[in-house]
């Protein structure tokens, strides 16, 4: 048993990723006036855009091979090139049926890099994302 803070499963490596994206927060059986009265402006009809943040946790752990993976291309292959420069609800599958709000970008991003990264001798330990400078959503508290 080692104590922490010294031990690698105690350290929390932490990599930031951005993407833009458009999106919009509606149900499609409501009306206009009653999306905005819920959602606010992210019900505008035709969407728009945020300039989104991902922040991404892993633990490198005890076996070095984890130094080797990379990351980035993990990130940029499983979620970037899905998300980037993307309407969020008609140009990816992930939001048929959930809104693309922060709090389910953030669990779909988390469903993504732990399938990504399931075998891999880093381990994978939850993302943020943020829609604006003061919003975001979490799926761990070490993010
Ligand atoms: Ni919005």
């Amino acid at each position: 048993m080692t104590a922490c803070p010294d031990h690698p499963s105690c350290v929390t490596l932490l990599r930031d990723y951005d993407f833009a994206a458009s999106h919009r927060l509606a149900l499609l059986d409501r009306t206009d006036d009653e999306n905005l009265a819920i959602f606010g402006k992210c019900s505008s009809p035709n969407g728009h855009g945020h300039n989104y943040r991902l922040r991404v946790a892993v633990e490198l752990g005890d076996d070095p091979a984890a130094r080797s993976v990379d990351l980035d291309r993990i990130v940029e292959t499983h979620v970037l090139k899905h998300f980037d420069h993307k309407h969020l609800n008609l140009d990816t599958p992930f939001f048929m049926d959930r809104l693309p709000s922060v709090e389910n970008i953030a669990l779909t991003i988390h469903a993504l890099l732990a399938e990504a990264m399931s075998g891999s001798p880093l381990k994978f330990v939850g993302v943020r994302v943020w829609e604006t400078d003061r919003t975001s959503a979490s799926t761990s508290e070490r993010v």
